[in-house]
């Protein structure tokens, strides 16, 4: 049976979306059958990485929550699409697939406005798992916590929240926290991002954060240049193997992957 792994936040721009995508695509260059799905719904990203916009994503994860398709049409198979990139051939091999949100303003503004029947989320997850025959479906989420993202955290056997060395993310992440606990997540993780490494010693810094919150911390992964150069451009680890980001990503992948 698929797993769900849920990537979550309490504060925006932590690193969500490129941590998704970057353990996703690493779990598929080592074969694993490995479905996203973004239910950013209020502010999409995560298919910039791959390399998708307006001009190729038609039918997304909107249509289905509003009964118009089901959820495998809005399922677009990124080794097919972007793997034609030049840029993206490392993608070729892969069996990977994203479920992306609309980037449409209206149709953000319609569901924003209308709501939608969460329970349609789960249905949709369990779907995608048996028609892709997924071994790993991701869900990249919205900061805080709402509707989805308590239901997302609920069905997932893992969870990964991620925190930056700041103040203001530790105390929202202890909210999130005592939530998966409250919902008996089976499997919970921190990743610490965008830690300076002149400042922390890495190895104290997740020892301390470990303690804090009575979890286990998969990786601190460095404040990074050349990551935030990469601008969610494109797959960093894939590009850069052996950068120090890449090889902390790795420990994530290696801890949160069975
Ligand atoms: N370790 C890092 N070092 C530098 N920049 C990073 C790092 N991790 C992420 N970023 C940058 O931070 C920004 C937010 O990342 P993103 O993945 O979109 O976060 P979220 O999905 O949590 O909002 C992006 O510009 C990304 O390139
Ligand atoms: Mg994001």
């Amino acid at each position: 049976m698929g797993q769900i792994i849920s990537i979550h936040s309490f504060r925006g721009g932590t690193g969500k979306s490129n941590l998704t995508a970057n353990i996703a695509t690493l779990a598929a260059l080592d074969g694993k059958r490995v479905g996203i799905v973004d239910t950013d719904i209020q502010s999409p990203g995560i298919h910039v990485l791959f390399g998708f916009d307006e001009t190729n994503i038609e039918a997304s994860l909107n249509d289905y929550l509003w009964g118009k398709i089901p959820i495998e049409k809005a399922a677009y198979p990124i080794h097919e699409i972007a793997g034609k990139d030049p840029d993206r051939e490392f993608l070729k091999n892969t069996k990977m697939w994203l479920i992306p949100s609309s980037i449409r303003t209206g149709e953000i503004a319609r569901i924003l406005r209308e709501g939608y029947d969460v329970g349609m989320l789960n249905d949709g997850f369990h779907s995608l798992i048996e028609k892709l025959d997924l071994d790993i479906l991701f869900i990249d989420t919205h900061p805080g916590l709402n509707d989805e993202t308590l239901l997302s955290i609920a069905i997932s056997n893992a969870l990964i929240i991620i925190l930056r060395p700041d103040n203001q993310d530790f105390q929202g992440t202890a909210v999130t926290v005592d939530v998966a606990r409250k919902l008996e997540v089976p499997k919970l993780r921190l990743v610490v991002n965008k830690a300076l490494s002149q400042v922390y010693d890495i190895q104290k810094l997740g020892q301390s954060i470990s303690e804090t919150y009575n979890a286990k911390v998969s990786a601190v992964l460095p404040l990074s240049e050349d990551v935030a150069f990469n601008a969610s451009k494109n797959i960093f680890a894939a590009l850069h193997p052996d950068h120090p980001w890449t090889k902390a990503v790795k420990q994530v992948v290696l801890d949160i992957i069975d």
